[in-house]
């Protein structure tokens, strides 16, 4: 039987593996998915409710192994994994309690002489693709709503953690058996082939929605394919969000700021700013007490209590950071921390948390998403319409604008081209709340009441009463 080995980013050894089931377990899992429809869309909205909370419950039970599991097979330190798997959990909760909202509406017609009737219903078998930075919480955010919306599932998750996946897939088929559904209502496909499974699965008449999680290059691909058959999209790409620090915010907020929102989950988050900007009076200080901050992170193993810091993914995203260091410092720009390999690490995918300051504009290190730990700090002069740098870029996930005067917050992020902005905030993501982007991150949003209508067609039943 074909595997799929999975690695621990820490030790570039395979640990475990899953079965690799190609384009033949793709089939089975949408003819699954396809038969358990029905059933699962006439299932009363409580019944579903109780099936994600009881999800919910298993999850928060079975925390500590989950975690462990991320560590292995993604890298992120100990503490960031727990921290998922509370995420991730309560996007179960979440909808679980939005499953039972999933309100239409009947109004008069404005020209009288009828009622109009809106029914929302469940958009069909969906197709979700998640990432490995968040292999817990990527999969609740779209299984979730998916499931109070009434629809059926096939999911895959990446190659690189699969084990996560089917630790929560086993979660939820305890808690579909313990409500008298079928398992067949979720479906995970594990496979290397993700170009074969994915044409096999978007190919099939019977699958209506895809979301997708990952970069704006592989969303624009599928995008493509699903334009075959017209498919309902939900896309959440990549970022490059910037992160402005204004000469009144309070600095050691906007240093807190700054370390999470580049660091959490280890700098692999499509939310991690990628261009500080910060104003030319504080600059100097500002960039002087990140690379303080950053110098003094234990980076190890995840699974090591002590560490802040793990190994990246793989030796790809490893050496796409160390290619955008280089290119940085070969056009100019300084080390105040960091700069590549740990000397104390001779084994796995690590580096160091880096500051650069005088990034020359052009620089690759502000046109990509880095996807590390790497801070490259730009001054702005007092004045400066720095709002139309933030946005020159082509993506518009989130930014993040640190400022004592929160009127000026505001204001600033309203022009910010992104989807979603922290004001003196460095983590904006809540299962409660849309997250989601503009521009070339995405359509559509997930999380929020936002993110169960993504699962949902509005049918128009006009009345004559
Ligand atoms: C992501 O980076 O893809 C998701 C981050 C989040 O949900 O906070």
């Amino acid at each position: 039987m074909a595997v799929i080995e999975v690695v621990d980013p820490s030790t570039e050894e395979a640990f475990a593996s899953v079965p690799d089931v190609g384009v033949p377990g793709a089939v089975r899992a949408v003819d699954a998915a396809a038969g358990a429809s029905s059933v699962w869309a006439d299932t009363p909205p409580r019944t579903r409710s109780v099936v994600l909370r009881r999800a919910y419950e298993l999850m928060v039970e079975r925390t500590e192994s989950l975690a462990e599991t991320i560590v292995r097979e993604n890298g992120k330190p100990i503490a960031e994994a727990r921290g998922e798997v509370a995420y991730a959990a309560e996007f179960f909760r979440w909808f679980s309690e939005e499953a039972v909202r999933m309100h239409g509406s009947v109004v008069e017609a404005p020209a009288g002489g009828g009622k109009q009737m809106v029914l929302l219903q469940p958009v069909g078998v969906s197709y979700l693709i998640t990432p490995w930075n968040f292999p817990a919480a990527m999969l609740t955010r779209k299984i979730g709503p998916a499931l109070a919306a009434g629809c059926t599932v096939v999911a895959k998750p990446a190659a690189q953690t699969p084990l996560t996946a089917v630790a929560i897939e086993a979660i939820l088929h305890r808690a579909l058996a313990e409500a008298g559904v079928p398992e067949a209502v979720v479906n995970l496909v594990t496979s290397s082939d993700a170009k074969g499974v994915t044409a096999a699965v978007l190919g099939d008449p019977r699958v209506r929605k895809l979301s997708f999680t990952g970069s704006t290059e592989v969303g624009r691909l599928l995008l493509a394919q699903a334009a075959e058959r017209v498919l309902n999209c939900s896309m959440e790409l990549g970022g490059n969000a910037p992160f402005l620090v204004f000469a009144d915010a309070d600095m050691d907020a906007a240093v807190a700021g700054a370390m999470v929102a580049k660091l959490r989950h280890n700098g692999e988050t499509c939310t991690a700013a990628n261009r500080f900007f910060v104003e030319a009076p504080v600059a100097d200080e500002f960039a002087g007490r990140l690379a303080v901050a950053m110098a003094e992170l234990p980076v190890g193993p995840g699974l090591d209590p002590a560490t802040r810091l793990g190994p990246l993914i793989d030796a790809a995203g490893l050496a796409k950071v160390e290619r955008l260091v280089r290119a940085g410092v070969d056009g100019g720009a300084r080390v105040l921390t960091g700069g590549g390999r740990p000397a104390h690490l001779e084994r796995g995918w690590f580096h160091e948390a880096t500051v650069l300051t005088d990034v020359p504009p052009d620089s690759p290190l502000l046109a990509e998403e880095v996807f590390g730990p790497v801070a490259s700090i730009t001054p702005f002069e007092p004045g400066e319409d720095v709002v139309a740098r933030a946005n020159e870029v082509e993506h518009g996930l989130i930014a993040y604008v640190f400022t004592g005067d929160v009127g000026r917050g505001l204001a600033v992020a309203e022009r910010l081209e992104a989807g979603m902005v922290g004001v003196n905030k460095g983590v904006v993501s809540d299962p409660a709340a849309p997250f989601g982007g503009v521009k070339q991150s995405g359509l559509g949003r997930e999380g929020g009441h936002e993110g169960l209508l993504a699962y949902t067609e509005a049918k128009y039943i006009a009345v004559d009463w």
